[in-house]
């Protein structure tokens, strides 16, 4: 009995936690939206100068440019979340990229030239 009770209350978390994840995509990141809004060229130059030493390479767990497996989640949360912490820091990624003279439109460009190049469009 007490088994059975385990594996109900197992089940019933299961679905919660689903439920969760499909709470967050309705924050999807359009394109046309992104580009609207965040300078993208400048972005790119950002990205290169700064943001590529570890996202690049992967280094001290950086999720890789483009590696969609670990972007994916991420952008569901929206570019105001991925934003926050590019400026703010987020464990082992340092504020603004270790880059304290970055403004918060410089950072925001950055992570807009991320998101924009790996954003795949929906069918
Ligand atoms: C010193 C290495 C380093 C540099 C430089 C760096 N990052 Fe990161 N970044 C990381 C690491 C490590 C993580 C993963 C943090 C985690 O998920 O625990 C990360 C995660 C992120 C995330 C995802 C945050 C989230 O909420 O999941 C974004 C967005 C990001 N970086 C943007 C940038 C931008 C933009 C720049 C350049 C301005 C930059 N990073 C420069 C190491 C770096």
């Amino acid at each position: 009995m007490m088994r059975f009770v385990a594996v109900c209350s197992l089940i019933f978390a299961f679905i919660c936690s689903a439920q969760i994840v499909s709470a967050l995509e309705i924050a999807p990141i359009e394109k046309a939206a992104l580009r609207a809004k965040y300078n993208i060229p400048q972005g790119k130059d950002i990205y290169e100068r700064v943001c590529s030493n570890c996202h690049d390479s992967g280094v001290m767990e950086a999720p890789k440019f483009c590696d969609l497996t670990d972007w994916k989640p991420r952008m569901l949360l929206g570019m105001e979340h991925l934003v926050k912490h590019t400026i703010d820091g987020f464990n082992n990624m340092p504020a603004k990229g270790g880059m304290e003279s970055l403004t918060l439109a410089e950072s925001s460009d950055a992570v807009a030239y991320m998101v924009d190049q790996c954003l795949v469009e929906p069918k």
